[in-house]
C-alpha cells in the first residue's frame, strides 16, 4: 500500500507544506491560522489528505523521533566509546553496537546505560499504560544521567500525553550498604555519582523540562516515605527500578508497590544482579504474588501488577528499616 506520505507530499517540494498542515492538525502554529485546504491549494498538494494518511504520516514522524531520541541518549548515533561497568579506574572500551543494544558497557558519552532494546521495552509498557487507560505516571528510582527518564518523557510527549515523570535519586551516587546483602562497592563508584542539575540540564537540552518533571532527592529510604508521607504521590502507571542493590529494591518495592495501578508495570533493570532479583522474589513471594516475568535482554526484566493484588504486608520492611545504620544519611 503507498502511504499516507506519498499523498501528503504529492506535486514534489511540498515538504514545509506537508509539516505545516501536521502542527495545524496537531494544533500548533504552522498553519498560521490557513485551513488544511487553503494549505494545500497554496503549496500545491494535489489530493486532500484523508485522516488515515494524516495518522500513518503522524505514526511515521512519532517514530522517527523516538528512534532518534533513543540513538541520542545511548551514544549509538554518535558511537561513542564505553567504559566496562564497575571498574575502577575507568577502563574504555571502543563502541560496540552489539554491547550498546544491551547495555553491556556503561556510554562514557551517553545519557543512559541502559542499551537500546531496555528502551524500546519502556517505550513498548508506556504505550501500553496509554492504549489501555492505566492511570498514573512513570517514576524511575536510580537516574544516573537521567536517560531512561528523558526518553520516557520524549515517549510520553510524543503520544501527546502529560503523565508526569518523577525522579527519585540521591543525585550523588549509591548509599553506603546497610545490609550485608550487598557490597560498599556501589557507593565507591564515583561514575555513578550526577547532580540533579546536570540532569535537569540534560532534559532541558532535549526541550523535556516542564512542570511535569519532578526531582525527589534523598537515598530511597529517606525520599521515598517522605515523598508518600507528602501525600502526593498519586497512581503510577510505570515503575522503572533501577537502583541496583538489594536494599535500593526493596526501599523501591515497599514504599511504591502500592501505588502501581492495577495493570501498571514494574521494571527490574538490575534482574541479572543476583542481590536485586533476590529482593525481587523474596518480595514477592512474602505476598503470594506470582507475576509472569519477561526477561528483556541478558539483564533486565519486567513484570504487570495483577489486578487484584492486595495491599502489601509492610512488617517486614519495617524490621528491616529500623536494624539498620543511619550513621550516612545524606541528609542536606
Ligand atoms: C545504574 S544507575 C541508573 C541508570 C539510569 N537509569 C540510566 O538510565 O542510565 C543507578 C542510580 O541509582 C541511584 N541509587 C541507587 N540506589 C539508591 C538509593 N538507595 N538511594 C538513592 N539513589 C540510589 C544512584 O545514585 C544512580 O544514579
Ligand atoms: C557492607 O559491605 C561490606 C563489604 O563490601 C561488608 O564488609 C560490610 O559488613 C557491609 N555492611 C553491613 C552493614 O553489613
Ligand atoms: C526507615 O527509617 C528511616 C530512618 O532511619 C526513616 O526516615 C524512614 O521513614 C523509615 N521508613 C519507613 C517506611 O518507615
Amino acid at each position: 500500500m503507498r502511504g499516507g506520505r506519498e499523498a501528503l507530499f504529492a506535486g514534489g517540494a511540498c515538504a514545509l507544506a506537508a509539516v505545516s498542515l501536521l502542527l495545524l492538525l496537531l494544533g500548533g502554529s504552522g498553519g498560521a491560522g490557513r485551513s488544511p485546504a487553503q494549505l494545500r491549494c497554496q503549496h500545491g498538494l494535489a489530493a486532500p489528505a484523508n485522516s488515515a494518511d494524516v495518522n500513518a504520516e503522524l505514526a511515521r514522524l512519532r517514530q522517527s523521533y523516538i528512534v532518534a531520541v533513543r540513538d541520542s541518549l545511548t551514544g549509538v548515533q554518535l558511537q561513542t566509546p564505553g567504559v566496562v561497568p564497575g571498574r575502577s579506574p575507568l577502563e574504555e572500551v571502543p563502541f560496540s553496537a552489539e554491547q550498546r543494544s544491551r547495555g553491556d558497557d556503561w556510554p562514557l558519552y551517553g545519557l543512559t546505560m541502559v542499551g537500546t532494546a531496555r528502551l524500546d521495552n519502556l517505550q513498548q509498557l508506556l504505550t501500553d499504560v496509554i492504549h489501555n487507560n492505566i492511570p498514573g505516571s512513570f517514576v524511575e528510582c536510580g537516574v544516573w544521567r537521567g536517560g531512561a527518564s528523558i526518553f520516557a518523557k520524549a515517549v510520553l510527549s510524543a503520544y501527546g500525553s502529560d503523565r508526569e515523570v518523577h525522579l527519585v535519586d540521591s543525585f550523588q551516587g549509591l548509599p553506603p550498604n546497610t545490609t550485608a546483602e550487598d557490597s560498599r562497592m556501589w557507593h565507591e563508584m564515583d561514575y555513578l555519582r550526577v547532580s540533579q542539575e546536570q540532569v535537569a540540564a540534560a532534559f532541558d537540552r532535549f526541550g523535556l523540562l516542564d512542570g511535569g518533571v519532578h526531582f525527589h532527592r534523598g537515598y530511597f529510604r529517606y525520599a521515598l516515605p517522605a515523598w508518600r508521607a507528602g501525600g502526593g504521590i498519586g497512581p503510577i502507571a510505570v515503575l522503572r527500578m533501577d537502583g541496583d542493590m538489594y536494599e535500593s529494591t526493596n526501599d523501591q518495592l515497599y514504599n511504591l508497590f502500592d501505588a502501581i495501578s492495577p495493570g501498571g508495570y514494574v521494571i527490574i533493570d538490575d534482574y541479572g544482579i543476583a542481590a536485586c532479583r533476590k529482593a525481587v522474589h523474596e518480595f514477592l513471594e512474602r505476598h503470594g504474588l506470582r507475576p509472569r516475568i519477561v526477561q528483556v535482554d541478558s539483564f533486565g526484566a519486567w513484570f504487570r501488577k495483577e489486578k487484584a493484588a492486595p495491599p502489601i504486608d509492610q512488617s517486614w520492611y519495617l524490621s528491616f528499616n529500623a536494624s539498620r545504620s543511619t550513621a550516612d544519611s545524606p541528609r542536606e
